[in-house]
């Protein structure tokens, strides 16, 4: 059995066709999605997680018509200025990782000021992927690595996976032990490309504004039953096999 994990990351797919099986418009299930939120940082805490990362806009999720968008920006801004004070009560410290210059000076300033409001907090981190894309992570590590070369700080020999790893996005946190993504799909979607090498897999055919604590649980249930190897041997081994 597998220990509990310590990071998990969330793909939270799944609330255009909640709605759309109640006869709503997708924004009716962004409104849900959101909902489920709070209870699962909640759980997180309770289960000893230590980051809970939730992918919420795609660097792709911009091609959707602007209604949406704009939908999607406003519960964005309302969520960060809503939530940063509870999580500020909880210790739960929140980080916002993705491009920022593409969202309005609004929704910049709101991810700033629940980032700096929740600072210390020491019982958690959630992190919130907003117009992340794990291609554009590897890509902005590569240029800063570039950018040392360029300037004599590093040697072209020194960059290897550990030295573009650092600069990769939440390299500073436990990695990720559990990927989970909602609604029936299964594909990475550019999340956390790098970051996912050694994650498990999970996969549920609930949407996102259905999936509650016992969703949760299900899912980490199914992780303590999994054999990580990493490329070596199991703990019991197949010695016998040898
Ligand atoms: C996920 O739900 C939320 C975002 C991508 C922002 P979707 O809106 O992708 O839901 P489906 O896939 O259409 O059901
Ligand atoms: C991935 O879901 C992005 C988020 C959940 C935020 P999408 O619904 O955008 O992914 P695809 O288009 O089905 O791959
Ligand atoms: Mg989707």
């Amino acid at each position: 059995m597998q220990a509990g994990p310590r990071h998990v990351a969330i793909i939270m797919d799944g609330n255009g066709r909640w709605a759309a099986r109640r006869g709503l418009s997708p924004s009716a299930g962004h409104k849900a999605g959101v909902e489920r939120i709070r209870d699962l940082i909640e759980a997180c805490k309770e289960r000893q997680i230590e980051v809970l990362t939730l992918f919420a806009f795609s660097s792709e999720n911009w091609q959707r018509p602007p209604k949406e968008v704009e939908l999607l920006m406003t519960l964005f801004h309302s969520y960060l200025r809503r939530e940063a004070r509870r999580m500020q009560e909880q210790g739960v410290q929140l980080r916002v990782i993705g491009r920022r210059d593409r969202f309005s000076p609004r929704v910049q300033r709101a991810i700033v000021e629940a980032e700096s409001l929740t600072r210390d907090g020491e019982n958690g981190t959630l992190v919130i992927a907003a117009d992340y894309g794990g291609q554009w992570d590897i890509a902005q590590a590569a240029r800063a690595l570039a950018e040392e070369v360029a300037r004599g700080e590093r040697a072209l020999d020194s960059i290897d996976e550990a030295s573009l790893g650092e600069h990769i996005l939440l390299s500073d946190l436990p990695a990720v032990d559990l990927v989970i993504r909602s609604s029936g799909e299964q594909r990475i979607s550019n999340f956390i490309l790098w970051q996912a090498a050694y994650s498990e897999f999970y996969f549920t055919d609930t949407l996102w504004p259905d999936f509650d604590v016992e969703a949760l649980d299900l899912a980490l249930d199914t992780f303590r039953q999994r054999d990580r190897r990493y490329g070596g041997r199991s703990e019991d081994g197949l010695e016998a096999q040898a």
